[in-house]
């Protein structure tokens, strides 16, 4: 498959050095390195590529320009009757999204004996979760405890995380492991039906469980077949594209669009949960990206325009492993459980340049340092490349590893011509995950009465970086939080006379600002047309 010569040539180099690489043990760099690293190479300090928002509750900061032109942009809705008077649903807690936060938020809320609808503008499970590899990170054995987990995530995250948040987080862990086992999760165990647990990168513990490299679409199975057992009702291919309020300024439903016909729906609710996810899909600074199809950032622009706060929305993760070859799977996710299981980072030389487990954000700025003014990169079809040595986890703990613990990265690279088990690997950094998101307080609660939010459209859970394993946790304790305070406030709720007020005060904000630009939004999906 490496039928390039400079690759072949590569290899060469990096079979050879490989015995010896396998006996080092890169030292992990000083504060002082990652900060100079990050500062020099990763995206997030390429202040070129952010702009400060002109007005909004966050005016003044800087994000993304995709992003921004997003949170500024114009309404779907200008110029649509929509009739508020005769809601098309009525229930007690609307979910905004079918993944992994919005599903267990669903089951907590039914569970509590609220009515509940999920509306998403795919299929229940076309979501990030799903395509989720490693594991999800639990202090649940023996040596390690909360505090300890705690401590790598806070660190790990800047020390910029809300304490709060990632307390909960952190202490709920084990029993968030404890409810997807009883709903059927099958985590990897070993003979005497203990959880196997590995490192990730910044952990101090082995305390991340998985099943194995195809953690997320396991757990996904489970909680959408809880979800639909229950009869949960599920409104596929149908987006909001608008929050709606009532005359209280309470959230009190949204404005969805079914996505083939265009047809515009009222749903009236109670509460409103916003569970829509990530954005890798603006491929912001023109990063590839491991998300699914339809994370573009959708939550963000419905809230921001109703009048909720962002946090960290200037502070993206860059997963330090997509896939770099061939082009058919550019910008997939290869999990960082293949590093946990013992592959090293080696650059085109066949040199080690990193501690294999250093945190996503340095690990990633040390490979586009290598590729970029260090030149120890690969060239590839589109751009540099570092290679993955992964026959180092056959030498180290026998022939059968790979396909036992990492079968899904095997498969998806012997589709391409590529033997993991005897050759390396090529990656790149991909962009995976928003660190940044909806302000929430414990309860799940957005700057917003009755409004919601759980899962990646969340910040500041993780601070500045999440460490792996960390986001599957956060959907599910997150999740099920939202789900048990939403359904607990629809208790206590009789929504007023709705209105979209809202939408017409923002779009005057945006005119006074003189944003005239026509970008609509949310964007709901991805552009790929090729631009002249
Ligand atoms: O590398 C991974 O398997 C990704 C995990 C995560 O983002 O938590």
């Amino acid at each position: 498959m490496y039928q390039d010569l400079f690759m072949q040539e590569s290899i060469r180099k990096v079979e050879a050095a490989r015995q010896a690489n396998m006996k080092l043990d890169p030292r992990r760099m000083t504060a002082e390195e990652k900060d100079v690293l990050l500062k020099t190479y990763h995206p997030d300090y390429r202040e070129e590529q952010f702009v400060n928002l002109s007005f909004g509750p966050n005016a003044g900061q800087k994000v993304p320009g995709e992003l921004a032109a997003l949170l500024q942009g114009r309404s779907r809705i200008l110029g649509r009757e929509i009739d508020l008077e005769h809601p098309d649903y009525d229930t007690d807690v609307l979910i905004v999204g079918g993944g992994g936060a919005g599903a267990s938020a669903a089951i907590e809320a039914d569970e509590n004996g609220a009515r509940v609808m999920i509306v998403t503008k795919l299929r229940i499970g076309d979501a990030n979760t799903m395509m989720a590899e490693g594991g999800i990170q639990a202090a649940d054995k023996p040596g390690d405890s909360p505090a300890q987990h705690f401590l790598d995530a806070y660190g790990g995250g800047h020390f910029a995380a809300q304490k709060d948040l990632l307390y909960k987080l952190v202490t709920e862990a084990p029993e968030a492991i404890r409810w997807l086992s009883e709903l059927g999760v099958e985590f990897d165990k070993a003979p005497d039906g203990t959880m196997i647990t590995t490192h990730g990168g910044g952990t101090s513990r082995k305390r991340m469980h998985a099943a194995k490299d195809y953690s997320g679409a396991e757990i996904m199975r489970t909680l959408r077949d809880e979800v639909l057992n229950r009869g949960i009702p599920v409104v596929d291919f149908t987006s909001a594209i608008e929050l709606i309020k009532d005359e209280n300024g309470r959230c009190a439903g949204a404005v969805l669009m079914n996505m083939e016909t265009k047809e515009l729906l009222v749903a009236r609710a109670k509460t409103v949960i916003l569970a829509t996810g990530g954005a890798g899909r603006l491929h912001y600074q023109g990063f590839p990206t491991s998300n699914h199809y339809g994370a573009t950032a959708d939550g963000l622009v419905l809230a921001y325009r109703a009048g909720a706060r962002l946090l960290y929305p200037d502070t993206l993760q860059y997963h330090p492993t997509g896939a770099a070859f061939p082009a058919q799977i550019y910008g997939a996710l290869v999990t960082e459980k293949v590093r946990s299981v013992g592959a090293m980072l080696v650059n085109a030389n066949g040199e080690v340049f990193m501690n294999p487990l250093e945190t996503r954000d340095v690990s990633a700025a040390a490979i586009i340092r290598e590729c970029s003014d260090r030149g120890n990169g690969v060239p590839t079809p589109e751009g540099q490349a570092v290679w993955l040595d992964t026959p180092m986890i056959e030498l180290k703990h026998g022939a059968g590893t790979i396909e036992k613990r990492i079968p899904a990265m095997m498969r998806m690279f012997a589709k391409h011509g590529i033997d993991i088990r005897r050759e390396p690997i090529l990656v790149y950094p991909t962009l995976h995950y928003q660190n940044g998101g909806l302000k929430i307080t414990d309860d799940g609660q957005t700057d917003i009465e009755n409004l919601y939010a759980a899962g990646e459209v969340v910040g500041g859970i993780h601070g500045r970086n999440r460490l792996m394993g960390n986001s599957l946790l956060d959907i599910i304790v997150f999740g099920r939080n939202a789900g048990r305070h939403a359904s607990e406030k629809a208790k206590q709720t009789e929504p007023g006379r709705l209105t979209l007020a809202h939408v017409d005060a923002f779009e005057k904000q945006r005119a006074e600002a003189g944003i005239t630009d026509g970008t609509v939004s949310p964007r709901l999906l991805p552009d790929y047309t090729r631009k002249k």
